[in-house]
């Protein structure tokens, strides 16, 4: 602050404290104050414009942040109150006639010199912040990348090498009716198949009929039927999806796990068919030195089924490793992989109005659990690492 300023707060403050003119009350670092004029010469306007100038000036040197920028405007540009407001009422209403027009110049100069000191104010604020904000020197924000599950990926790959065999992939919900997860598969109502399968049923359906009673699905088998009420054959569909069943958790069990169903529906399917199918996905899936293996088995909803054992690919069918014995095929040098068969009559009927004629039409059917296979693919000994989100133990199969 130079001596002018010291002088035009003398002369605000004069009246109010009783002082002598130009004796300076408040110390030079003081916020400027719009001083009352009584002298209109051209040199007291000159210097009052100049002292307030020079205060708006430095005031908008010291602007840095948005905050610094919002009081300085409002205390210059304020309508009500603010620095121009009251040089307008104090300078230019309180003028005597024959100085208002002088004194109109000298506001409308000044209120040029403050509007473009707010804008620099506001320009310099820009710059600081912008500079604050952004320091390319700094090392960036890493993000971790995500990786693919290990039981997903195994999905995937599974799915991958029936879609070149020309299958499309179906869904179905998890939450699923008897009639789906078992009816409509051929397991009759209180037949006991239905044991094997240890269900999960949603509480309060007992007032529903039994086909309308909701469950977790069992398996994905249910979406056989659904796809079959929705697209007429032929089909050849792959149902990768979780599943269901009241097993407690254990190294090698869980209550939710994963499963792909295959289904393929045509004239003249045979048994031929579903063995050279499953034993090209074998190869493709486990490598072309794997053998297959099929044994009788049963399923209420195929006939006849079998059971689908691929060479061990741990030991290569030796049933030892070096010295020991292979623990994954328990040394019998062959691993099961799945459940299929035949698609029963039984269960054409249920969609015969659909075009699947069980007399025209016939399929094959096959599902896998996927949670086992990625076990065995990745050398992992307990299932329920794949379930507790451990990134130190996910991270390893990114
Ligand atoms: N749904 C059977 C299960 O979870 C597996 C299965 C077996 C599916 C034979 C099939 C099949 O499609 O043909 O135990």
């Amino acid at each position: 602050m130079n001596s002018r300023s010291l002088v035009a707060i003398a002369t605000r403050n004069d009246k109010a404290l009783g002082v002598a003119y130009a004796v300076p009350t408040q110390t030079p670092d003081m916020a400027y104050t719009v001083p009352k004029l009584t002298d209109y010469s051209s040199a007291a306007l000159d210097r009052v414009a100049g002292e307030c100038i020079a205060a708006c000036a430095v005031e908008s040197g010291e602007v840095r942040t948005d905050t610094d920028l919002k009081s300085f405007r409002d205390r210059w540009l304020a309508r009500k109150n603010g620095i121009l407001t009251q040089i307008n009422d104090l300078w230019l209403k309180g003028a005597p006639k024959e100085a208002k027009r002088e004194a109109g110049i000298r506001v409308n100069e000044l209120k040029a010199r403050v509007t473009e000191l707010v804008e620099k104010a506001h320009v310099a604020a820009e710059d600081s912040q912008a500079g604050e904000s952004v320091d390319v020197s700094l090392p960036g924000i890493r993000r971790p990348i995500g990786a693919e599950h290990p039981v997903i990926k195994t999905m995937h790959e599974i799915v991958g090498v029936f879609q070149k065999l020309g299958y499309s992939v179906a869904e179905g919900p998890v939450v699923e009716t008897d009639y789906y997860n078992f009816e409509a598969l051929n397991f009759p109502p209180n037949h006991p198949a239905r044991d094997t399968q240890d269900t999960l049923f949603i509480a309060a359906q007992q007032s529903k009929q039994q086909r309308e009673r909701l469950l977790l699905r069992t398996h994905t088998s249910p979406v056989q039927i659904r796809t079959m009420e929705k697209m007429r054959p032929p089909i050849r569909i792959v149902i990768p999806g979780t599943v269901h069943r009241n097993d407690p958790p254990d190294a090698s069990h869980s209550p939710m796990f994963h499963q792909i169903e295959g289904l393929a529906v045509d004239t003249n399917i045979t048994f031929g068919d579903l063995k050279g199918t499953l034993d090209h996905a074998m190869k493709a899936l486990f490598g072309s030195s794997v053998k297959t293996h099929f044994r009788p088995s049963f399923f209420p909803f195929t006939e006849p089924s079998a059971e689908l054992y691929v060479t061990c690919f741990i030991c290569g069918g030796s049933g030892k490793r070096g010295a020991d014995p292979c623990r994954p095929c328990k040394q019998t040098g062959w691993i099961e992989v799945l459940g299929c068969g035949m698609v029963d009559p039984n269960v054409f009927e249920f969609v015969k109005d659909n075009g699947y004629d069980p007399k025209r039409v016939s399929g094959f059917a096959f599902g896998m659990g996927v949670d086992r296979l990625a076990l065995l693919k990745y050398g992992v000994d307990d299932l329920q690492y794949f379930f507790q989100g451990d990134v130190r133990f996910l991270e390893q199969f990114a």
